[in-house]
């Protein structure tokens, strides 16, 4: 399994199993043990998923021992605040059935910066009373980074943002390296607009992956981990959580990693951080 190191030292599986949109119940619990059999060791949930306790039972009936395979999950983006980090990180504790996780991370800025700063200093704690092993962010633009950084005593290691062909980041991502903060991507296929024949992304997706035997879905989790992206493509499919698994078997060139860049139209399939009803404003 692909790793990389984070700034304190963790080491993360660089390929790891998104877990949006799959059901609490037997299908959490399916998909995740069917890959972790598979061999991931990397599964990322998040309180707002509603599915921590099928995918907590999942990872202890696998057998695997904890340590090796890599949690992450994330504080509600309605529970933000110094205190609320804290005492949230006990609730998805609880209901995955873990003494830590790996990784926690804040879902969603709030456009209040200290708001943002507050329940940085909660997860500062957190990462203090060692129940997560690592803390970033997520959905963080320049500007709540910067927010955040002015107060932090520990830096966020990862910031987990939209990324994708059509959103290929790459200045956020200069920005994060100056700090060593690690960007993972969600959204790589980008609701599917990736697999469209007659969408601006196919044809040159389809160019690399013909040229490494490969298949589209795996030319975009290949250009990611290229890149130094973590990589966390979500499928419920079994033929296509082994497909994508795979894709950290590839090596893509320069070239193609510099090819698909191109592809860039500064395109959101999810919603902008700057834009966003739903979390706790102040
Ligand atoms: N931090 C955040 O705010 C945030 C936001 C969104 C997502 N995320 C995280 O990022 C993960 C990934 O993002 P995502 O779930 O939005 O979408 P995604 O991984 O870009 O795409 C998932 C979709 O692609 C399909 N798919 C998967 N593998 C495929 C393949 N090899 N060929 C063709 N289709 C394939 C899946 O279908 P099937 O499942 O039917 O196979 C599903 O419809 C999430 O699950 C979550 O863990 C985080």
């Amino acid at each position: 399994m692909l790793t990389k190191t984070l700034a304190n030292g963790v080491k993360m599986p660089m390929l790891g199993l998104g877990t949006f949109l799959v059901g609490e119940g037997p299908e959490a619990y399916d998909t995740v043990l069917q890959a972790l059999k598979d061999g991931y060791r990397h599964i990322d949930t998040a309180q707002m998923y509603f599915n921590e306790e099928s995918v907590g039972r999942a990872i202890k009936d696998s057998g695997i021992p904890r340590e090796e395979i890599f949690v992450t999950t994330k504080l509600n983006a309605r529970k933000l605040g110094y205190q609320e980090a804290i005492d949230e990180l006990n609730v998805s504790l609880k209901k995955l059935g873990l003494d830590y996780v790996d990784l926690y991370i804040i879902h969603w800025p709030s456009p209040s910066f200290e708001l943002n700063q507050a329940t940085w200093k909660g997860m500062e704690v957190c990462y203090q009373n060692k129940k997560a092993r690592a803390i970033g962010v997520s959905n963080f633009k320049i500007h709540h980074l910067d927010s955040i950084l002015k107060t932090a005593k520990i830096y966020p290691m990862v910031n987990q943002v939209e990324m994708h062909p059509g959103l290929n980041q790459t200045s956020l991502q200069k920005y994060m390296a100056k700090y060593d903060i690690q960007m993972i991507s969600y959204g790589p296929f980008m609701k599917g607009e990736v697999f469209n024949p007659d969408g601006p992304y196919f044809e040159g997706l389809k160019q690399v992956a013909d040229k490494h035997h490969i298949t589209v879905a795996q030319a975009v989790i290949a250009w990611g981990l290229a890149r130094g992206v973590f990589m966390i493509p979500k499928s419920v499919t079994p033929k296509r959580i082994i497909e994508n698994l795979h894709a950290q078997d590839v090596e893509l060139t320069k070239e193609d990693v510099e090819a698909i860049n191109l592809l860039n139209r500064g395109r959101r399939v999810y919603t902008d951080p700057d834009n966003n009803s739903f979390v706790k404003q102040a």
